[in-house]
This record gives C-alpha cells, sequence and structure tokens, in this order.
C-alpha cells in the first residue's frame, strides 16, 4: 500500500489516481491522523502531500509524533512533496524558510546527481516541472543531500538515501510536469520495490469475499436505485455476491426525465437480471410539492418522502420474510469518505460525509440498517472500469449525473403549475438525442434543460404567442466541484433550437446559459 497523507493541495486525490494508475493501490487519509491509524493500514511508501500552509504557522498540520521513529524502524520509504517536503525538512531539524523568490508555474530543473529519485538521469539533465511554493529548504536535515536544483537555483529534489527519505519541492502528479509521472513510477517500483499488480478485478474480489462475510446467509439486504451510475454498480456487485437475497427499489417521484422509468426497469430486470420493485409514487410527491417555490424546501420534502417510501418498503419486506432487512447498499465513492486538511477559510470540513439516500434528505438518525458501501474506496473512472467488468450496459455507465431531486431543481418555481414538468421533459429529450446523434455525449459532463417561470412573445404561424422560456445547459467537469460552459457550434444550436420550438407545445424561445461553476452552480436551483 502506499499511503497519502493529505496537506490541502488541490491536487492529493491526483497523486492518488496517479498511483493507481500504475497499478499500485494507493490510499489517501488526512495529513493529521493519528499514529495507531497509519501504522494499522501498514503501508510500505508514505507520500506527504503538497499544501496551502506555511511550515511556520501555527496551525500549519503534521504528521503525528512517533512517525519518523515508525517509518525509520520499519523501513518505510518516505516522499514529501511541496510543503511534504518542507515539513519533513523541517520536522527533522533542517530549516525552510520564505523563499527569496517564489516559484510559481512552470520551471525547469537540473538534475545534480545521477543516483536516487532521478535513477535513469545524467548529472546535467534538465526537465520542466510544475512548481508553486513561496517557501522553501534552505538547510537541509543531517544526512539529506541535494539531488536537483531550479534555473533559479532553489532546492527542487532531495534525498536522504539510507532513511529512505525523498522529497520533490514540484508536483510530479500534475501533467504540467512531463516526466513527473515516470519519476513516481521509478520511485515506487525502482527505489522502493513496490510490484505493480493492483487490478480491479481484484478489488471484485475482494469486495465479494467481505460482502459475504459480512452479511449473516440468511439476512437480507436492501437498496434503493436511483437510476444512476453509483448505486446500480454497488446494487449489481452486491447482487452477485448474495444473489436474491438483495432487494432494490425504483421510486418514480415523477420528477424523472422523459421514459425514464421504462428504461432503468428495462435495464435492471433485461440487462442486470436484478430483482427491483418499482414504487409509483408520482402523487405523493407531486402533492406535497404544490405550491412549493423554495429550492431548500423542495429538497427536503423530497428526501422525506424518499425516506418514508424506503421504510415502508423495508417494513413490507419484513412481514413477508418474517425477518426485517439487516442492510442497506450505499453507492458512497472515495471523494465523499476522503478526510482532509482543508486550506483555513475554505469552508471544507473534515468531517467523514456519508453520502445520503439520494443525495436529498439525509439517513434517519435511528436507522437500524447497517451500511454496505462496496465503492468507497474507489472513484468515479473506477466505478465505471468495475461496472464494465461486471457487465452492466456501457451506455448506463457513461450517463451524465442527474441529482436527487430531479427535475424538481430543473423547474423553477413550484413544479406542478402547468404541465412544466412535460414540458421539461420533452426539451430535455430533444436536447439530449441530438447531442446523441452529434457524437457529443460523452464529451459533456452534464446537459439538460431547464423550465424557466418567464412567458415571453413570440410568433408561430400567423399568431402572436405568449409562451415559455426554456435554458439549455451544459458543461465540462471533472469532479463537479467546478465546471465550463460547453461551447458547441452555431447550426448545433440552431438546429435544437429550431426543433424545440417546432416540437415542444407552450415554448417559443430558448436560451442557452454560459455561465461557468463559479460563479453559477451547474443546477440551477
Ligand atoms: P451544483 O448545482 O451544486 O451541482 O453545481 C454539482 C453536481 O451535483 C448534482 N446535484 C445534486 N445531486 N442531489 C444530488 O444527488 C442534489 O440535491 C443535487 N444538487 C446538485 C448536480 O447535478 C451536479 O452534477
Amino acid at each position: 500500500l502506499v499511503l497519502i497523507l493529505d496537506y490541502g493541495s488541490q491536487y492529493t486525490h491526483l497523486i492518488t489516481r496517479r498511483i493507481r494508475s500504475l497499478s499500485v493501490f494507493s490510499l489517501c487519509i488526512s495529513g493529521t491522523s493519528p499514529l495507531s491509524t497509519i501504522t494499522s493500514l501498514n503501508p510500505k511508501v508514505v507520500i506527504l502531500s503538497g499544501g496551502p500552509h506555511s511550515v511556520h504557522s501555527l496551525d500549519s498540520p503534521s504528521f503525528p509524533s512517533g512517525f519518523i521513529e515508525w517509518v525509520c524502524s520499519n523501513g518505510v520509504f518516505v516522499l514529501g512533496i511541496c510543503y511534504g517536503l518542507q515539513l519533513l525538512v523541517q520536522r527533522l531539524g533542517g530549516e525552510v524558510r520564505v523563499g527569496e523568490k517564489q516559484e510559481y508555474g512552470r520551471m525547469e530543473i537540473e538534475v545534480g546527481k545521477n543516483s536516487g529519485i532521478f535513477g535513469g538521469k545524467m548529472v546535467g539533465d534538465r526537465q520542466i516541472v510544475w512548481m508553486s511554493h513561496g517557501d522553501e529548504a534552505a538547510q537541509l536535515p543531517k544526512g539529506f543531500e541535494v539531488v536537483a536544483r531550479s534555473q533559479q537555483g532553489s532546492v527542487a529534489a532531495v534525498e536522504d538515501r539510507e532513511r529512505r527519505f525523498y522529497g520533490l519541492q514540484y508536483h510530479p502528479e500534475v501533467t504540467h510536469s512531463p516526466e513527473g509521472m515516470e519519476t513516481l513510477r521509478y520511485f515506487l517500483s525502482n527505489i522502493c520495490g513496490v510490484n505493480p499488480g493492483w487490478k480491479m478485478e481484484d478489488i471484485l474480489d475482494e469486495e465479494i469475499k467481505v460482502i459475504k462475510g459480512t452479511v449473516g446467509t440468511d439476512d437480507h439486504v436492501i437498496c434503493a436505485l436511483s437510476g444512476g451510475v453509483d448505486s446500480t454498480v454497488a446494487a449489481t456487485l452486491v447482487h452477485k455476491a448474495i444473489g436474491d437475497r438483495l432487494h432494490c427499489v425504483f421510486v418514480d417521484n415523477g420528477l424523472l426525465r422523459y421514459k425514464e422509468r421504462e428504461r432503468v426497469m428495462e435495464t435492471f430486470e433485461r440487462d442486470l437480471h436484478l430483482p427491483v420493485t418499482c414504487v409509483d409514487a408520482r402523487d405523493q410527491f407531486l402533492s406535497k410539492l404544490k405550491g412549493v417555490v423554495d429550492p431548500e424546501m423542495k429538497r427536503k420534502i423530497i428526501g422525506k418522502e424518499f425516506i418514508a417510501i424506503f421504510d415502508a418498503f423495508a417494513q413490507d419486506l419484513g412481514n413477508k420474510l418474517g425477518k426485517k432487512p439487516a442492510y442497506l447498499v450505499q453507492g458512497t465513492l472515495y471523494p465523499d469518505v476522503i478526510e482532509s486538511c482543508p486550506p483555513p477559510g475554505t469552508g471544507r470540513n473534515h468531517s467523514h460525509t456519508i453520502k445520503s439516500h439520494h443525495n436529498v434528505g439525509g439517513l434517519p438518525k435511528d436507522m437500524k440498517l447497517k451500511l454496505i458501501e462496496p465503492l468507497k474506496l474507489l472513484f468515479k473512472d473506477e466505478v465505471r472500469k468495475l461496472g464494465k467488468i461486471l457487465n452492466v450496459p456501457e451506455p448506463f455507465l457513461k450517463r451524465h449525473p442527474f441529482p436527487g431531486p430531479g427535475l424538481a431543481v430543473r423547474v423553477l418555481g413550484d413544479v406542478t403549475e402547468g404541465n412544466a414538468l412535460d414540458i421539461l421533459r420533452q426539451v430535455d429529450e430533444i436536447f439530449i438525442q441530438s447531442i446523441k446523434d452529434a457524437g457529443l455525449y460523452d464529451s459533456i459532463w452534464q446537459a439538460f434543460a431547464v423550465f424557466l417561470p418567464v412567458k415571453s412573445v413570440g410568433v408561430q404561424g400567423d399568431q402572436r404567442t405568449h409562451s415559455h422560456v426554456v435554458a439549455l445547459r451544459a458543461v465540462t467537469s471533472q469532479d463537479g466541484m467546478t465546471a465550463d460552459w460547453y461551447n458547441f457550434e452555431h447550426k448545433f444550436l440552431d438546429d435544437v433550437a429550431r426543433k424545440i420550438c417546432n416540437s415542444v407545445r407552450g415554448v417559443n424561445r430558448v436560451v442557452q446559459d454560459i455561465t461557468s461553476k463559479p460563479p453559477s452552480t451547474i443546477e440551477w436551483e
């Protein structure tokens, strides 16, 4: 295992992903985790991430006391990256000071020794790297030597081969450091002797073993399917482990996309052979949403209804089986559970968040069901790979994310007013189908239409109309945290707008949302 201690760098997850892409299993935990947590994971290599802090500030995060003694006596390799290097230098008795010249962005470094972390390189070899630091190592601890310097002469790489400490002042994990991946690969395999061999198939076998070992032979398990990638892959995996003792429920809340219920049910039954109960709760949800215009209120109401339906499902099942289900499957992903050392003032917290049921209302506090979260160590792209091995149909795995509260957050204002939901479904379907036909679907993170509570004047045929305005939104993103608007060709937009106005009654104007996130969010509510 390669363990990453996170000190708040925006690139920390990237280190974890890069190492996994070298077929080496890596995990990321908070950089201030107790020593017992670190030692219980028994890592062969520990990487100290970068971070926005200065080792001089009073609240700068650090590894726990006893860490250095533990790594030294257990032959563990340590690599400090950026802030991680400075932390290592300072805690081992060296000196870090504010650099005379700060180094941000693209820099050239020169190798000063042809051994250690730059193994194959010759003295004098140069490479471009990505730096982002104000502090620098001014005096190295005993046993350390400089193996590369930046073009400005500051320390770019250090090592103490005897005690197995290494440090890079730049970020090898970003693509702007073109040789960074090779440096990481060389470090892990040639210096640390880590064997690549971590495969998604192993994860699958391991998870199945864990689930079989956890769920008793007469225990039953329930899972709420949203129709999204995560819950589908999680359910398919659990089904493979315990068969039909898994009971899935899919709720039609009246806020689904065009033919969503039929499409999802067909995939589950025909392609995945998963037993799913479909609950038609359209009236239940829509009657509660009547007259509600506040987005947060909508979310709360929807969350509460989901939980009520879910409870009733578990209760019914308990009556039928003579035994209440004991477990609940959640499609929680790794980014949801990673603890980090957030930069001060960002509002990000250290808490372990469990993705709540459908992400809308949270799980009830007195929930008796125990959680099974088979994806909680995986990133989204890894979940897609796992889904592929589990034969989840490809188009399903590539679906754009869809929010738990569904179209309720895409009809601005009262969702029950007029035929807003119907209009939105038709517009959305035309937009998405056009994107698919143009071969653009997989290049876009998320695309959808929004129904605006605004009417404008138009002229259709010989008649003046007073009809609704709809907005189209398509964004690119890595993780939904930030996003940029997708720049369609004019001809594409022209065709889509024409098609919408010609075929959807009640719409006479189409606008496009061209804001990024931030300042906007992806959804409108
Ligand atoms: P925003 O609108 O916050 O959305 O930029 C970021 C991502 O999260 C999705 N989203 C939600 N997902 N429940 C969910 O399950 C919600 O209440 C919710 N709100 C937004 C959104 O579709 C995007 O992918």
